[in-house]
């Protein structure tokens, strides 16, 4: 079993004969029997910027998803050896956008006549493909801590936004953080001729938000908020930028896992918290401050993990540990030269936002 006692003194065993040569990185939403063996922890931003942080490590063990662990490979050194435990570990929003898809869509905005006013932001949980297409077209990357700072960078660089491929993030940020309309925002399909959109409103457009979502916190609904509100009188709704408008809007709070956990951390004593996010990370704080006196519940009453995060297991973690302490590197993750130039350039450019 996962949990097996075994398997927890193995990948100490592992660990501790690797030393510094290997740094692990844990996003918020690995299970607990992973997390444990984590270096660092952090969301998406933290981890991206931490990524470089140990250049004496030969290998770098991400536990989280692919594209995290692509985004480390771009961030560190030729001589760094970025491994993700299991090649399953996607993500189906960053699925939602392939490169095809995005080259065919500038086509459209070419065609348009707007793609010159087009500044491209694209969020972390994309392919390194699509992360070369914004540097390569003058655009940042974004995470849900910083998705604000990203888009008002881009308004200053240009006068429309190409937001991938998070329709949520995008316009959330948009409407909530930034004073936009709903009005301001048009949904691209690539799955319909055109992007289903008329010359006319991708003029209009502020904001073209590709029609991309996440599985997890797409789950999450307005009757979520309302009935956890009648529930728990007094209820703090903490959510994920990532869940749907209607209900970011029905929100007491939004951010990313990172301040999901500092704003839990600040909360006083006897408060109560509905947390919309993935199941993982709410049952580890629910645990963590069951102590302090502060009531914290998942938002939905169906149970929602992130499948692909949770492929990332302890007996995953063991093979993987162990391989690299007998000197066999398992499952490398390898962005080529040319995309991890250009997709660089956008990383940077998030990195440096003010
Ligand atoms: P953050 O950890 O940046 O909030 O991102 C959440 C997420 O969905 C990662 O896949
Ligand atoms: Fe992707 Fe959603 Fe899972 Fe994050 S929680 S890795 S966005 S599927």
């Amino acid at each position: 079993s996962p949990s097996d006692p075994d398997l927890v003194e193995r990948a100490r065993a592992a660990k501790e004969k690797l030393g510094d040569k290997v740094f692990v990185l844990g996003h918020h939403y690995q299970r607990d029997e992973v997390i444990q063996f984590a270096d660092v922890t952090g969301d998406s931003f933290k981890l991206a910027r931490d990524a470089a942080a140990k250049p004496e490590a030969e290998y770098i063990v991400f536990c989280g998803v692919h594209f995290m662990a692509e985004s480390a490979d771009i961030l560190t050194g030729d001589d760094q050896k970025v491994v993700l435990p299991d090649l399953a570990a996607g993500c189906s929003m960053a699925d939602m956008a392939t490169a095809e898809q995005v080259a065919e869509c500038w086509d459209v905005l070419t065609e348009a006549g707007v793609a010159e006013q087009v500044v491209p932001v694209s969020y972390m949980n994309s392919s390194a493909d699509i992360k070369a297409f914004t540097g390569k077209h003058g655009g940042t990357i974004c995470t849900s801590s910083n998705a604000e700072r990203a888009l008002n960078w881009a308004f200053e660089q240009g006068e429309k936004v190409l937001f991938l491929p998070d329709q949520h993030l995008g316009r959330n940020t948009a409407v909530r953080d930034m004073g936009m309309s709903l009005d301001d925002c048009v949904l691209y399909n690539p799955h319909k001729p055109n992007g289903g959109l008329t010359v006319e409103e991708l003029r209009a457009a502020k904001m073209i938000l590709w029609r991309g979502h996440c599985s997890v916190h797409g789950r999450f609904s307005l009757d979520s908020v309302n009935d956890v509100r009648e529930r728990i009188p007094g209820v703090n709704v903490l959510v994920h930028p990532e869940c749907r408008h209607e209900v970011v809007a029905a929100a007491d709070y939004v951010g990313s896992t990172e301040y999901i956990i500092n704003t839990l951390e600040a909360a006083p004593a006897g408060s109560k918290w509905a947390i919309g996010t993935e199941l993982n990370l709410v049952r580890r704080l629910a645990n963590r401050f069951a102590d302090q006196d502060k009531e914290i519940v998942f938002l939905d009453k169906t149970v929602c993990f992130c499948s692909t995060m949770n492929r990332i297991d302890l007996p995953h973690l063991v093979w993987t540990l162990e391989s690299l302490a007998e000197g066999n590197l398992v499952n490398q993750i390898r962005v080529d030269k040319e995309t991890e130039s250009f997709a660089k350039l956008a990383l940077e450019r998030m990195l440096a936002l003010p």
